[in-house]
């Protein structure tokens, strides 16, 4: 097994593997191109995209940036044409996912903690430990460049594997918050120690 650095060839299993694992998710309402524009941003920092591979098949990404601050605009201007156009696509096909996007964006922009943040994990089903192969891997290379805490955000509800996976490699509960249309979530911190 072994996790690397994603490429720009690697995007359409990546988003693959995302609509598998994410069915029910917003971004994946979005569509095929939207995701591939969506991670083609985290190829260059402060995004970071790893890949975990086993026998030379991609089975499990982790996407993330080394700061929330201002993320999503520089997220934007990483890949600008990409979003533009898919921001095109999205506006003609579904313009009130563009709401809920731009108000995602906003409240992440409010967060009053500055930290480095997984946005995206997914594996496919295992029984060879790749989430948490994968997650150690995200850890290691974030806190080899920065001294901030790694955030991440997930479901209250109905989420107690996810959950119990986040406990369990080191995540404890930051806080309980409200996300759009009152979405119940957690906010899970681990420091750099
Ligand atoms: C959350 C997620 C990334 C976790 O990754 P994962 O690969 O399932 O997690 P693990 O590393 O725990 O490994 C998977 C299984 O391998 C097992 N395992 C771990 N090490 C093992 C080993 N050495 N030998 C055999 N089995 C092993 C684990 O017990 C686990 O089994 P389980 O699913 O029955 O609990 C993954 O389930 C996923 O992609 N979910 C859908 C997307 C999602 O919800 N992402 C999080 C959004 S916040």
């Amino acid at each position: 097994m072994k996790v690397r650095l994603a490429k720009e060839s690697d995007l359409k299993v990546v988003v693959d593997i995302h609509l598998k694992r994410f069915n029910d998710f917003f971004l994946t309402s979005l569509g095929k191109f939207f995701l591939i524009q969506f991670y083609k941003g985290f190829l260059k920092e402060p995004g970071i995209l790893l890949i975990i591979e086993d026998n030379f098949k991609v089975v499990g990404f982790a996407a993330g940036s080394f700061s929330n601050n201002g993320f999503f605009k520089k997220l934007l201007v990483n890949n600008l044409i990409g979003f533009a156009k898919a921001g095109i696509i999205v506006a003609l096909s579904n313009p009130s996912a563009l709401i809920r996007i731009g108000s995602n964006a906003n409240k992440a922009s409010r967060e009053d903690l500055e930290f480095s943040e997984l946005l995206s994990i997914c594996t496919l089903p295992n029984k060879k430990g790749y989430g948490k192969i994968l997650l150690k891997a995200f850890e290691n290379y974030v806190f080899s460049k920065s001294k901030l805490p790694i955030s991440l955000t997930t479901d209250f509800c109905n989420n107690e594997k996810t959950v119990t996976f986040y406990k369990d490699c080191g995540y404890s509960i930051y806080k309980v918050f409200d996300s759009y249309k009152d979405r119940k979530m957690y906010r899970f911190l681990k420091n750099n120690d």
